[in-house]
C-alpha cells in the first residue's frame, strides 16, 4: 500500500474512534470514508459496538451491509449524532469541496442532519482556497442542463458535463447529471454557493460551507486533527 492509501486508512481509523455505543452514524462516500466504514464494521463485529447507520450513497449502503453494520433511515432517525465523510478539497476554515464521487446531495442532506460532521482525508486535499486547481461539482436536473450551463458561465465558471464513458453522462443516485465547474480559486465560496443554488435546475452544489467540525488528515507519517476556527 502506498503512502496515500496508508494516510487515508490511518485518518479513517482514527476518526472511527469517535463512534460510541448507541449513536446514529452517517456513513460517507468515497475511498477514504470506505476505510472508516470498514473500521466501524470491525468494531461492530469484534467489540459488539451497537449503532445504527445512515449511508450517503448506494456505495456506502453496500459497504455497510458487507461489514455487518445495521442501517436505518432519516425518516426513522432524522437527527444523526455523528457523520464521517471524505472531501475533495479542505480550506483552512474547514470549508469543503465534495462530490467527485457523485454523492454530494445525499452527503449534504446527511451532514445537515448531523450534530457532528467530521472529515477524513489525506493531506493532498488541503488547499488555501477552494477551487484552486479543482472543479466544483454541481448536481443538476438533466432537463435544465442548457439553462444551468449558460447561467454558470455568466457567473464566470466553465462547466463540463461529467461522463461515465465517452458521450455517456454520469447519473447520480438521484437520477441526475453532474456539472464539474472550473471557477479557479474562489474568494467567497459561501456567496458562490448561494448564487449557484439560485439557478433553476440546480439540485445541490459540492460547496460545504461552515459545516465540518473537525478533519482527520492523514500525512506521510501521522494523522493531524484540525478543528474549525470559530469566527472572531
Ligand atoms: C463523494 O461524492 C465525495 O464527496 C467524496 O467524499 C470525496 O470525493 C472523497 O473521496 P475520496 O476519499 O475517494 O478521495
Amino acid at each position: 500500500m502506498g503512502w496515500v492509501e496508508e494516510a487515508k486508512r490511518r485518518a479513517a481509523i482514527e476518526a472511527a474512534r469517535e463512534v460510541r455505543d448507541g449513536l446514529i452514524v452517517g456513513l460517507g462516500s468515497g475511498s477514504t470514508a470506505a476505510y472508516a466504514i470498514e473500521e466501524i464494521g470491525r468494531r461492530v463485529k469484534e467489540e459488539g459496538l451497537r449503532i445504527l447507520a445512515i449511508p450517503t450513497s448506494y456505495q456506502a449502503l453496500l459497504l455497510a451491509v458487507k461489514y455487518g453494520i445495521p442501517t436505518t433511515t432519516l425518516h426513522e432517525h432524522p437527527i444523526i449524532d455523528l457523520t464521517i465523510d471524505g472531501a475533495d478539497q479542505i480550506d483552512p476554515d474547514l470549508n469543503l469541496i465534495k462530490g467527485m464521487g457523485g454523492a454530494l446531495t445525499r452527503e449534504k442532506i446527511v451532514a445537515s442532519s448531523s450534530k457532528r460532521f467530521v472529515i477524513v482525508a489525506d493531506e493532498r486535499k488541503l488547499t488555501d482556497k477552494l477551487g484552486r486547481g479543482h472543479p466544483i461539482p454541481v448536481e443538476i436536473i438533466p432537463f435544465a442542463q442548457p439553462l444551468v450551463v449558460s447561467r454558470v458561465r455568466e457567473l464566470g465558471g466553465e462547466p463540463h458535463l461529467r461522463e461515465r464513458d465517452r458521450g455517456v453522462p454520469y447519473i447520480t443516485d438521484n437520477g441526475n447529471f453532474i456539472l464539474d465547474v472550473n471557477f479557479g480559486a474562489v474568494e467567497n465560496p459561501k456567496e458562490l454557493d448561494l448564487r449557484l443554488k439560485a439557478i433553476p435546475g440546480v439540485v445541490e452544489t459540492g460547496l460545504f460551507i461552515g459545516m465540518a467540525h473537525a478533519a482527520y488528515v492523514g500525512t506521510k507519517t501521522s494523522v493531524e486533527k484540525i478543528f474549525r476556527r470559530e469566527p472572531t
